[in-house]
């Protein structure tokens, strides 16, 4: 069994704890080790990390935490005194000539502090106020790498590996295009290594799982982890494709350099070699602007199009580093300001299936509530059976929840590791788990619905739709008292929201007079939303704000958009085929018909921003036009028409009243309009019908 089959909280065995030590801790120290060097495997050799690093880091300090309160329970091999993980056999080993030490972190203001006043005690500068003079880094999340140049020329490139020990990928780093071959400058040092992160933007990221969906194929779950899987490529060329990218922040060995005196000035000094060295540095006096230089990046991280997870503080000066030294595993120079997590893992406790107004059966996942990215998530969408498949997770599995700034909370994937045996796979119900009915998925789609339209869930969110700020924003009608009309069956769907029984709303709990006052008062002015603002609460599928605004615009009252045609709908800029396909069949439909009907004798405003004060004149007509005319596009003409309640489809029929001909016409529309005896217009002809509605005289 991995060691992290083990459940985290209770230890194996207690055999063999010294003296002193509490038998269960010092079997939970050792089971912390166990973990620690499992995942330090799966991190740094494999890459294939299966916990975040936020839990990572939680193992570490809990084991830390132990070492400091039982000093004797700590072993010579501990994971607190190690750098990363033992290099893999893919790669030839190299050995760094000055180690590759890793940072230590502090995770709250409090241990910032705690880290300057140790600086300040160790530079003997007696209190922490007083100005070290630091460097401030942006924390980059990628994989460390090791540059190294001889006279100029990139001779050696090799991960960290266990900090003395990495492995040489060399062949793959010449394939990044940020990371020079040979140095700028006529005078290069005899050798310098340069240390730095190699990581994946985010936007070639995105691009890279865009890519993986369109071919049906499981998303990479992160930048860093894809960044590492493209670097421990057998072929260079993939890695080459990949758009991986550097960031220099440290030298190592250096031959034949300037005299530098500061950190602040090496990082000057690879900028001017040539290397990309980030920008987003800033070299402070006090402790309090190190943590308004975090505290801004916090804020910002996701401005940049890489990812950080911190903020790196370094003392400045050269020889305050040397006189500060290291401990085994990291220097006490230099820190990393983490920021709060943005992925952590918790239990999937289950999956349940949500209805929406369109009948839509969306998965999601009941998590066990989990603190991530800045709030408590304890839900999060699984999108559709397909996602839930791919991702592979399981009602019971630990499962990794990513919640970036105000981006929706994802569950990324489980960690099998920890999967208990015979966790069954999910599957999508049968039935709707509202109304009991079918669910259907149709044939080409990722989607399965609940095609009851008496469904009470749909009813229940179609009326929320409609209520709701995107919609005819009735303030005062929300989830709960939607719910609440619905089961006292005051309303049964949203044509009923204008004639509700007020003297039945009068004896339920939660209404005073005011309360009632005040939501009719919001009911009757929802009557004169625009027409926009009706379409979009009427949640006819795939019509948003902007489709809706465009339909709003171009039709005078919505009896317009039910007369036209779908070809007419998707005329219009902004509306595409699928919007118009399913706006007409909406239209079309003996509900939808009943339903504006009701909303018109309740008063609800049903008129479009177009120009209503043409008279229609070509009302009942089709007009086809053919050719480019003088005075007008081919949708100015078309709109020209259907604004005068006429149509204008794009073929000649018996149904045609006449055909308007301009320059270059359409062969078979003119031979159509011959053979069925269709008149024939000119411009001249075209304006005199658009102006009377009647044919001019032959
Ligand atoms: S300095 C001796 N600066 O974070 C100091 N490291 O958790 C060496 N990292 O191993 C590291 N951004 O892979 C440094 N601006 C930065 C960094 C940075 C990211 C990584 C690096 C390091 C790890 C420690």
């Amino acid at each position: 069994m991995a060691p992290g089959d083990q459940p985290l909280s209770t230890g194996p065995s207690a055999a063999g704890a010294p003296d002193g030590a509490d038998l269960s801790i010092a079997a939970r120290a050792a089971e912390l080790r166990d973990l620690i060097a499992y995942h330090n495997e799966r991190y740094h050799t494999l890459d294939a990390p299966e916990i975040p690093d936020a839990d990572y880091d939680a193992l570490v300090r809990e084991l830390q935490a132990i070492e400091e309160r039982h000093p004797e329970l700590r072993t010579e091999d501990s994971p607190t005194r190690a750098v990363g993980g033992a290099p893999s056999a893919t790669f030839a080993p190299v050995e760094h000539e000055l180690p590759m030490m890793s940072l230590d972190n502090a995770f709250d203001r409090g241990e910032l502090d705690a880290w300057a006043e140790r600086v300040a005690k160790g530079l003997d500068l007696g209190d922490a106020a007083a100005p070290v003079g630091y460097l401030c880094e942006l924390k980059i999340d990628g994989v460390a790498c090791s540059l190294r140049y001889e006279e100029g020329q990139l001779v050696l490139a090799a991960t960290r590996g266990n900090g003395r020990v990495g492995e040489d990928i060399t062949a793959n780093v010449r394939g990044i295009a940020a990371i020079p071959d040979r140095l700028r400058g006529s005078s290069p040092p005899r050798v310098v290594e340069i240390r730095g992160e190699i990581y994946l933007p985010v936007p070639t990221f995105e691009a890279l799982n865009a890519a993986q969906e369109a071919a049906g194929l499981p998303r990479y779950a992160n930048p860093r982890n894809t960044a590492a899987g493209s670097l421990r490529q057998k072929d260079p060329a993939i890695t080459a494709s990949r758009g991986l990218a550097f960031w220099s922040y440290q030298l190592g060995v250096v031959e034949g350099g300037p005299g530098l005196e500061g950190h602040g000035e090496a990082l000057d000094w690879m900028d001017e070699l040539g290397l990309p060295v980030n920008p987003e540095r800033r070299r402070v006096s006090t402790v309090d602007e190190v943590a308004a230089f975090a505290d801004h990046w916090l804020e910002h991280r996701h401005d940049l199009d890489y990812e950080i997870d911190g903020a790196v503080v370094k003392v400045d000066r050269l020889v305050r580093q040397r006189a500060l030294g290291s401990t085994a595993k990291a220097p006490r120079w230099a820190i990393a300001y983490k920021f709060p997590p943005e992925e952590r893992t918790t239990k999937l406790r289950e999956i349940q299936v949500s209805i929406g107004r369109t009948g839509k059966a969306t998965p999601f996942a009941v998590l066990e509530p989990v603190f991530v990215g800045g709030s408590t998530v304890q839900m999060a969408t699984l999108h559709n059976q397909d996602q839930v498949e791919l991702k592979d997770v399981r009602p019971g599995d630990t499962v990794i929840v990513r919640k970036a700034g105000d981006v929706i909370p994802e569950v990324l994937g489980p960690v099998v590791a920890e999967r208990r045996k015979g966790l069954r796979r999910w599957k999508m119900p049968d039935a709707c788990p509202a109304c009991g009915h079918e669910l259907v998925r149709p044939d080409g789609e990722a989607h399965t619905f609940c095609v009851n339209p008496a469904c009470p869930a749909q009813r229940q969110t179609r009326i929320e739709h409609f209520a709701s700020r995107v919609g005819m924003d009735i303030e005062g009608m929300g989830e709960s008292r939607v719910q609440l009309f619905l089961q006292e069956g005051l309303i049964a769907d949203v044509g009923d929201i204008y004639s509700i029984d007020w003297d039945r709303v009068a004896p339920l709990e939660g209404f005073g007079q005011v309360s009632i006052d005040n939501l009719r008062a919001a009911i009757e002015e929802s009557k004169t939303r625009p027409l926009a603002r009706l379409l979009v609460g009427l949640g006819i599928r795939h019509l948003g704000p902007a489709g809706a605004e465009a339909l709003a615009g171009s039709f005078a009252h919505i009896d317009d958009i039910a007369a036209a045609t779908e070809e007419d709908i998707a005329a219009i800029d902004g509306v595409g085929p699928t919007i118009a396909r399913s706006v007409a069949q909406y239209l079309a439909s003996d509900d939808a018909r009943a339903l504006i009907e009701r909303l018109r004798a309740a008063g609800v405003n049903l008129e479009g921003s177009a120009p209503s004060d043409v008279p229609k004149v070509l009302a009942g007509l089709s007009v086809v036009v053919t050719g480019t005319l003088d005075n007008f596009s081919r949708d100015e003409a078309a709109e020209a028409i259907k604004v005068r309640g006429g149509k204008s489809p794009g073929s000649v029929s018996k149904k045609t009243t006449a055909v308007v001909v301009g320059a270059e016409p359409g062969a078979s529309k003119l031979s159509k309009a011959e053979e069925l005896g269709v008149p024939m217009l000119d411009e001249d002809g075209f304006a005199h019908l658009l102006e009377t509605g009647e044919l001019p005289d032959a």
